[in-house]
């Protein structure tokens, strides 16, 4: 199987997670593309989305799926998204596709979140894949100095505005052995709107797509 049979591969063992009558906390990605693709069959029985991105929002609706705001849903029971790299303890990084800040938030307010990757996102120590961090613009190169001081090696995405109108910033070079700490230390620095790591609000199930089929961990 190649990477996206894989990423196909899970993404439809993440279909039968979903509930009828459910509204559906809908990721960002080529992963969850193919997950909202595989919800076809399957959309007139759900009660719509809360999406993490304009690119996820424009996918739903093209298929008809109502896309909710999520100031008007109180909470739902799964949140389904990809990730950059996952670890054994469900932290991960995410951000690869600049949409990190919206996915935490919708993924902060789902009682399950359903991390859906191919094999090679899984990792014993996250900090291989470059970690996104969300800064105002204005901000951007005192947290590039802030975020030097940490150990990283920060490269400005060039070209990039997230859909809060802001800009990313890729820290190389991190071995991130305490991904919660990490993550609450990036989050305090003036200027930063979100850091990439996942950790306190981790994935609940891991569907990793593998030659031999979908590996739940639970
Ligand atoms: C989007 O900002 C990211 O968090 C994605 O979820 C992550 O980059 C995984 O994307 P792919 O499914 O395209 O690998």
């Amino acid at each position: 199987m190649d990477q996206n049979q894989k990423k196909i591969c899970a993404a439809e063992e993440a279909v039968k997670y979903v509930k009828e009558n459910a509204v559906l906390g809908v990721g960002t990605g080529s992963t969850v593309n193919y997950f909202i693709d595989r919800l076809e069959p399957i959309k007139d029985k759900i009660k719509g989305a809360v999406s993490s991105s304009v690119a996820s929002t424009k996918r739903l609706e093209a298929m008809g799926i109502k896309v909710f705001d999520l100031n008007d849903v109180d909470s739902f029971d799964i949140y389904v998204d990809g990730a950059d790299e996952i670890n054994p303890e469900m932290d991960m990084i995410k951000g690869g596709g600049a949409a990190l800040t919206r996915e935490k938030i919708v993924a902060a307010v789902a009682r399950k979140f359903i991390c859906i990757v191919d094999d090679t996102k899984v990792v014993d120590v996250l900090g291989k894949f470059p970690l996104p961090v969300e800064v105002i613009p204005m901000a951007r190169e005192y947290v590039a100095r802030e975020l030097t001081a940490l150990g990283g090696r920060p490269v400005y995405r060039e070209g990039c505005v997230t859909d809060n109108g802001n800009h990313i910033l890729d820290v190389h070079d991190l071995k991130i052995t305490e991904p919660k700490k990490l993550e609450q230390t990036i989050n305090a620095i003036a200027g930063v709107v979100t850091v990439g790591i996942f950790g306190r609000r981790g994935a609940d199930v891991l569907i990793v797509g593998t030659d031999n089929g979908a590996k739940v961990t639970e």
